[in-house]
């Protein structure tokens, strides 16, 4: 067998026999092939579902497709000289073949497809493959892989992570992944988490779909906001190539590495430093103009488990001795990485998301804090001052919007500025949903913030289509992409108030089709951001800049800025008469111990528009809300009052309004059945 390779990370695996390939992989483009559009029919999603189709797409063509049925192995090989993989009558997806691996006496050992002739640098292709276990193994998991190697270099990254295969029944995996790096040696693989047990691969395939270009006459984002604040996006080496790096370049004055900075990237082993794909992605700002946020020096994730190890090789516990040795590593790192990019980083996040408003002392409990105190922060801006002098140096975070959050941080900022700590700015991450947050928080934020003297940027923006974290849907409706619009204008109209405090405002991604959110929380399709999945405008990106949306549908118009709902403004005045009645959706989006999240939906039934409105309910349970945004609210005793806000006021027959809040149960928390709406009852 090969020797284990000692790599890092969920990808895991082997290092099998001499690379195969030596030839270069460069820029190649993928092959013109014809673009079918086809418009996806809309799917109802809710209560906002609208009849309106969600985006065209275009056909996807296959690049690989293996299914065993002409009874040999398609090419696909065993990844050490263990186990045996052979085509295999046993069982089949589809048709009588698939392919089977025995014989595995290492859990990193399967089936192993060279892939460095087949796939172009910087194309997504959505690769899945059916996995089934032999019959009488035990349950297990399985993930898919591409390893990658230059040279000595190799990398192993997850497409599809570990996923349950039962005994007895197929399993299909599937998942993205874009070449982003010259290679000599290209391999899909498929594992098991754990064990040795046997098991059958069928219908593999390799899909993309082919780029369209860019919009080239839109207006570039970076001068719209020429005089408000410069404004960017976080990318991968991946951003850099093709259709990607025109649209980059076109739209963003300023760009963050969405992962190739932090401390898994930058320094994976002790004093062992890469900058591979943050050098790849400097090169490319440097060449185009584009100032480069660094992100991140210091954060609880992404930091590699040796870093928390003592000497002996144990976790860290709270000694001196730890202290010590952690914050020499902490100092050596930032002595390497920051200066590293001393002449090129214009703005570091040098500690991230270090604020916990649920402790006392509002500080989070990271191994960081829990050895070294305050101390690690005070250690960061220290050094990163020394190395980077030139670098504005931040503290960066989520949910500043909510008042303890945002109280917290700014407490920790005082206190530490107070002592001398270099901190010249505040990051807002602003990750936010359709529903929130509002831009009355928002301003809070930013209004807090300012009184501090300190700088503030945008870190991390994007808006989900979720306001849970469990509902997940197939396409997403033109409402919601109107309502994301919206709270994008709201939210970009607080920042251009705030322009005179924000040195700049950076979204997290560049296009739809590469997002963070499309697996956190869960695996969903989400779509955060300004373009869409093909690199296209979204009406997102048509109100921050306050134009209409060519696209739009007349119920999805983006440049309905005062309203959740154009057709619902459109009709309102011409509904001065008619009947009155309404129907309430309420649901809990989300629950947890003492707290949850509630969603409340209030649908005009009648012929008549509803001109403002006010909502009234009883709480059975003691629940309290804390917190609510798209509405004003009061409550007294059990007794809830919802109030519109002047942008939600106006609900057109047949059109609806919506709201959500954060509250506290104790023991049960029965949703309320009854409402009053405007002082008639509605139906619940
Ligand atoms: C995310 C990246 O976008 C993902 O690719 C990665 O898997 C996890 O981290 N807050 C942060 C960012 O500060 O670093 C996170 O980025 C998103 C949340």
């Amino acid at each position: 067998m090969v020797p284990r390779r000692n790599a890092p990370g969920p990808g895991y695996g082997a290092n099998p026999p001499g690379a195969k390939g030596t030839r270069m992989r460069t820029s190649r483009r993928v092959p013109v092939a014809l673009l079918a559009l086809s418009v996806a029919a809309a799917l109802g999603v809710g209560v906002w579902s609208s009849a309106t189709p969600v985006k065209a797409g275009t056909a996807p063509v296959t690049a690989v497709s293996t299914d065993f049925e002409d009874g040999t192995t398609q090419n696909w090989a065993p990844r050490s000289t263990d186990e045996t993989v052979a085509n295999s009558p046993t069982v089949a997806h589809d048709g009588t073949h698939s392919l089977a691996v025995t014989d595995r006496t290492e859990s990193w050992q399967g089936p192993t497809l060279d892939l460095l002739d087949t796939m172009e640098l910087g194309v997504q292709y959505t690769i899945a493959a059916w996995v089934r276990l032999a019959d009488g193994d035990a349950s297990t998991s399985a993930r898919l892989s591409v390893e990658r190697r230059l040279g000595d270099a190799v990398n192993y990254e997850t497409v599809v992570g570990d996923t349950t295969l039962n005994a007895g029944s197929w399993t299909q995996m599937s998942g993205t992944y874009t070449l982003a790096n010259d290679v000599d040696f290209l391999t899909v693989y498929v594992e098991t988490s754990d064990g040795t047990s046997s098991f059958f691969i069928d219908d593999f395939t390799m899909t993309y779909v082919p780029a369209i270009p860019i919009e080239a006459d839109i207006p570039a984002l970076k001068d719209v906001f020429a005089d408000s604040f410069p404004i960017g996006a976080a990318v991968g080496r991946a951003q850099l190539l093709g259709e990607h790096g025109q649209l980059l370049s076109k739209h963003f004055s300023t760009l963050t590495a969405g992962n190739a900075m932090k401390w898994d990237a930058t320094e994976p082993t002790e004093d062992a430093f890469t900058y591979t794909d943050a050098d790849a992605i400097v090169a490319y700002a440097n060449a185009n103009d584009i100032a480069v946020r660094g992100h991140t020096l210091v954060w609880h994730n992404q930091t590699p488990s040796w870093v928390f190890q003592d000497a002996s090789g144990a976790t860290m516990t709270a000694t001196e001795e730890n202290k010590t040795l952690l914050l020499s590593r902490l100092e050596n790192h930032i002595r390497n990485v920051a200066g590293h990019y001393a002449d090129d980083i214009y703005a570091w996040d040098v500690v991230n998301e270090v604020i916990d408003e649920g402790q006392s002392d509002g500080l989070r409990r990271s191994t960081w804090y829990t050895v070294t105190g305050l101390d690690y922060i005070r250690t960061a801006f220290a050094v990163a001052r020394e190395v980077a002098p030139n670098a504005k140096l931040y503290i960066n975070d989520y949910n500043t919007t909510v008042a303890a959050k945002r109280d917290a941080l700014y407490d920790l900022v005082s206190q530490l500025k107070s002592e001398g700590i270099p901190i010249d700015g505040v990051g807002h991450q602003m990750h936010g949903n359709v529903d929130w947050p509002s831009a009355a928080d928002t301003d809070a934020a930013l209004t807090k913030f300012a009184a501090l003297g300190v700088e503030q940027q945008v870190t991390e923006m994007d808006i989900s289509v979720y306001t849970d974290s469990t509902s997940s849907h197939d396409t997403i409706s033109a409402d919601l992409l109107a309502r994301q619009a919206t709270r994008y204008q709201a939210l970009f109209d607080v920042y251009a108030a705030h322009q005179a405090d924000l040195t700049s405002v950076t979204l997290w991604g560049l296009a739809d089709d590469d997002t963070w959110l499309k697996t956190f929380p869960i695996t969903r399709l989400d779509l955060p951001l300004l373009f869409d999945e093909q690199l296209q405008s979204k009406p997102a990106y048509w109100s921050i800049i306050g134009q209409p949306s060519p696209t739009a549908s007349t119920t999805a118009s983006a440049s309905a800025s005062a309203s959740t709902s154009a057709s619902a403004s459109a009709s309102a005045s011409a509904s001065a008469s008619g009947t009155t009645a309404c129907a309430v959706t309420y649901s809990v989006a989300g629950q947890w111990p003492g707290g949850f999240q509630g969603a409340v939906a209030i649908g005009n039934t009648g012929t008549a528009a509803i001109n403002g409105w006010t909502l009234g309910w009883t709480f059975a349970d003691g629940q309290q809300i804390a917190q609510l945004w798209n509405g004003g609210f009061t409550q007294s005793g059990s007794t809830v009052t919802v109030t519109s806000e002047a942008w939600n006021g106006t609900i057109a027959a047949g059109g609806s309004a919506s709201f959500g809040f954060l509250g506290s149960w104790d023991g049960t928390n029965t949703m309320p059945t009854s409402f009053t709406l405007n002082g008639q009852t509605c139906s619940g």
